[in-house]
């Protein structure tokens, strides 16, 4: 019996996955006012790591304020932000899959 491409290992840059199902980028406004991740972020993005070799790609996160979007609309530019992303990624890693970011 075959078994599907889906659930077979992909190369993906330096990385190599072990399935083809990845996370599409999700606009989740779980931040605070500042655009800082709040802790259900890390829960959510480690919840969709949970199977190892996973590739998730980030909710559009903005590079500076001067990006402009929504209000909560979560950031990358401060060292609150950055530490707070630092918690999802790790979290991610942990699992033993892989996390890259979408900006704006
Ligand atoms: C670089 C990039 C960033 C995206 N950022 C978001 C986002 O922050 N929030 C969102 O709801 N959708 C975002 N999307 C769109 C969804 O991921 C998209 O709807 C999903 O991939 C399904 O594809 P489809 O709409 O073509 O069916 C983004 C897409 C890309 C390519």
């Amino acid at each position: 019996m075959s078994t599907s491409n889906l659930f077979r290992p992909i190369k993906f840059g330096d990385i190599t996955l072990k399935h083809r199902v990845a996370l599409a980028p999700l606009t989740r406004l779980r931040v605070d006012e500042n655009h800082v991740p709040l802790p259900i972020v890390k829960e959510m993005y480690a919840q969709r790591a949970s199977a190892p070799g996973t590739l998730l790609i980030t909710e559009a996160t903005l590079i500076d304020a001067r990006a402009g979007g929504n209000a909560h609309t979560p950031g990358i530019w401060s060292d609150e932000q950055i530490a707070a992303w630092k918690k999802v990624t790790s979290a991610v890693h942990a699992k033993g899959s892989f996390i890259y970011f979408s900006g704006l």
